[in-house]
């Protein structure tokens, strides 16, 4: 019998794409997302791809009547749990609504999954969980700090989750840390569709080379890194996507709480990505730098040994693939779903 997956947020950048595997696996999928950051129209986009539709609730996490009615009409055997607020800027801005709804949702759908014995979840974490790490690459047992509130809300929702195993093992959670996820569908039809001026580096590169955006601000060249600008471990979108696929089989076969890296291992500069960018797609990437952005850290990459090892996963993907599905997806879609 086929499994049916629950995706809160499933409607998302990393969502859609992870709709996408799940159904050319033959999971069902059933989306919960209220749409705050993000459109119907990226499952249209998700049907046309897998000839499949998964089942689209547009409800908030937070409204646990209206949530309950999904646990009540849907045999779920697994939670993925995307949704939640993610713009580091923001968060410290506005840290209660972060909270509010990244912490109190995901305690909303906790409360449900335990009424309803649905015990399975996959957390969507964050590798700023690992704040300023000492060394690289970085592997899970690292210790973990958080600089702002996004990622707070990242580190409670682990040791919540690691609290409810302790008090209940028969649980099975696996706390999944994402390094830099970017790139789209290869099919162009999915991606990242930012609402306002994008924050992080990719989109907003993808926006300069299209001509939608000026020039790049680069955050400083005077880090300790090969060119003095930050370093990142970019992980493309699909590679991520089945992360979670491995990670739904390792509950499966192995229950109990996990934690894993996704990550490539390789970490590439500011300056790096913007060349590879201007080569592949043949577009000037203006640019200039600027001062360093308050919070970012030099360099940040990951080892991912242990979910090779232990959940047969790697990423396939370089970043060679990453800016020509990143572009493809610009280019075909230049206002996003809009
Ligand atoms: P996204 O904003 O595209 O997707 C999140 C989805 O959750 C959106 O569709 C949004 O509408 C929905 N959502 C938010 N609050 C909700 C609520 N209260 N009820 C129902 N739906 C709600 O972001 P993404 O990049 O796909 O990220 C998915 C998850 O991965 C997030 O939890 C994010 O923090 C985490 N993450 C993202 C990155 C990244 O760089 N993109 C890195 C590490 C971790
Ligand atoms: C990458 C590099 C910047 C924009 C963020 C979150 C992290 C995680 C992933 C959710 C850095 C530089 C960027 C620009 C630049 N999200 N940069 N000019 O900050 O590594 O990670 O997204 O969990 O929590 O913090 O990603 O893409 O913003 O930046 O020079 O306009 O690009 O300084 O070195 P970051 P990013």
């Amino acid at each position: 019998m086929k499994k049916t997956i629950l995706l809160t947020g499933g409607a998302g950048y990393i969502g859609s794409h992870t709709c996408v595997e799940l159904l050319n696996k033959d999971y069902d999928v059933i989306v919960v997302d209220n749409l705050s950051n993000s459109s119907s129209e990226s499952l249209k986009r998700v049907e046309e791809i897998t000839g499949e539709k998964p089942v689209f609730y547009k409800i908030n996490v937070l409204k646990k009547e209206d949530f309950r009615n999904v646990f009540k009409k849907h045999a779920i055997h697994a939670v993925i749990h995307f949704a939640g607020l993610k713009a580091v800027g923001e968060s410290t801005e506005i840290p209660l609504k972060y909270y509010h709804n990244n912490i109190t949702g995901t305690l909303t759908l906790l409360s449900l999954m335990q009424e309803y014995n649905v015990k399975n979840i996959v957390f969507s974490s964050s590798a700023t969980v690992y704040g300023e790490p000492a060394t690289l690459p970085i592997t899970e047992d690292f210790p973990t700090s958080t600089a702002n509130p996004y990622g707070s809300t990242k580190l409670f929702i682990e040791e919540i989750l690691k609290d409810l195993y302790k008090s209940d093992n028969t649980w099975n959670i696996a706390l999944l840390r994402y390094f830099n996820p970017v790139g789209a569908h290869p099919s162009g039809k999915i991606g990242e569709d930012p609402n306002d001026i994008p924050n992080n580096l990719m989109p907003y590169i993808s926006q300069v080379a299209i001509g939608k955006l000026k020039e790049l601000s680069v955050f400083g060249n005077d880090y300790s890194t090969h060119d003095g600008t930050g370093v990142r471990d970019y992980i493309h979108v699909t590679d991520l996507a089945k992360g979670h696929i491995a990670a739904l089989s390792k509950l499966d076969t192995a229950p109990g709480l996990i934690i894993y890296n996704l990550g490539t291992g390789q970490g590439y500069s500011v300056l790096e990505l913007v060349n590879a960018f201007a080569k592949i797609t043949g577009k000037a990437i203006p640019y200039k730098i600027v001062n360093r952005r308050l919070g970012d850290i030099a360099a940040c990459y990951a080892n991912p040994q242990k979910a090779a090892k232990e959940l047969n996963w790697k990423t396939q993907f370089g970043l060679n693939e990453i800016v020509r599905d990143a572009w493809n997806w610009q280019t075909n879609n230049p206002d996003g779903y809009r």
